[in-house]
């Protein structure tokens, strides 16, 4: 009898935090498991760990830095060179405290939560066509609920000082934006396209924020927020993992899974046709000049 071959999924980010935790429980399903970062030994770390939790080979590790665009096509071109693909999570992402730009000069929230993994995504679409029916997974947030008191939409960046939680709230916002677009665009393909929020978890990144995050108005959250970044990551996988595997959601498309994996209206209200239209000239923008 001939052996079916394994389903393959990439999980940027996939080497730590949730993005880590994803990769353990899809190879213990019995996918193959390409996990993406920047550092090697906590890649090889990784794969250690993966291997070990599926009892038998399940990952291999391949370093990229995605906030270069740069190093981020050029990823997409190897790997689609290797043909079908089932599943992309666009884990890679976060929200810092301090303002940093990637090396193509543009704000780390905006580079990271959506111009890579638009561009990574784009380019993978032969792939995924080819491995159809597939889907791709974007790892959403809650602050985009915090994006839309400071969004001028035709600004790349929040007006006033660098706050993460803004920042990251917007331009986790704009991937939204393409999130919809894509599940919209790809709607006969076979490639589904899910965003999924995973809740506050303790990760590293998680790790180093502090209350200047928050605008001024926000600060009265901080306790409640710390009290959410104590959840143990294992918690946030739900919600990518359902939308990454539950075959209820076969032949779907578009949705939004909340941290308990359930399909959620709450956040697609902040993609308003004003916010949709902008960020698709701003999307359109930076890409022409990166
Ligand atoms: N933690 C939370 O409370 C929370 C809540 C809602 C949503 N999220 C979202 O969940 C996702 C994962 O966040 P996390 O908290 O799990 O992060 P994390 O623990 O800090 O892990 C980040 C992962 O991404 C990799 N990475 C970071 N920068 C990279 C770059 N430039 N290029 C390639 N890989 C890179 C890291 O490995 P290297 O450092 O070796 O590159 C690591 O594997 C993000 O999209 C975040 O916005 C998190």
């Amino acid at each position: 009898m001939t052996a079916v071959p394994a389903r393959t999924a990439v999980v940027t980010g996939g080497t730590a935090g949730i993005g880590l935790q994803t990769a353990v429980a899809l190879a213990v399903q019995g996918w193959q498991v390409t996990v993406i970062g920047r550092d090697t030994e906590r890649g090889k770390a990784a794969v250690a760990r993966i291997d070990q939790a599926a009892g038998t080979p399940a990952a291999r590790f391949v370093p990229a830095d995605l906030s270069s665009l740069a190093e981020t096509r050029a990823l997409a071109e190897r790997l689609t060179a290797e043909g079908p693909l089932h599943l992309l999570v666009n884990n890679v992402g976060g929200m810092w405290t301090h303002r940093w730009e990637s090396p193509d000069g543009i704000e780390a929230s905006v580079a990271l939560n959506h111009l890579s993994p638009y561009v990574f995504t784009e380019a993978m679409l032969p792939a995924l066509t080819a491995g159809a029916p597939s889907r791709v997974v974007n790892i959403t947030s809650s602050a985009v609920m915090a994006a839309q008191p400071v969004y001028e939409p035709e600004a790349v960046e929040p007006p006033g000082p660098h706050y993460g939680m803004s920042a990251t709230g917007r331009a986790k916002l704009a991937h939204l934006v393409h999130t919809l677009d894509l599940a919209d665009r790809l709607k006969d393909t076979g490639v589904s396209v899910f965003a999924a929020d995973p809740g506050p978890a303790a990760t590293d990144n998680a790790a180093q924020m502090t209350i200047d995050i928050l605008p001024p108005p926000m600060r009265p959250l901080w306790d409640q927020i710390l009290q959410g970044v104590a959840t143990p990551v294992s918690a946030a996988v739900r919600s990518p993992l359902t939308a990454a595997t539950d075959t209820a959601l076969d032949g779907r498309t578009g949705l939004v899974l909340d941290p308990t994996g359930t399909p959620s209206e709450a956040l697609l209200g902040y993609a308003t046709p004003e916010v949709t239209t902008a960020v698709r000239a701003w999307t359109r923008r930076l890409l022409a000049t990166a």
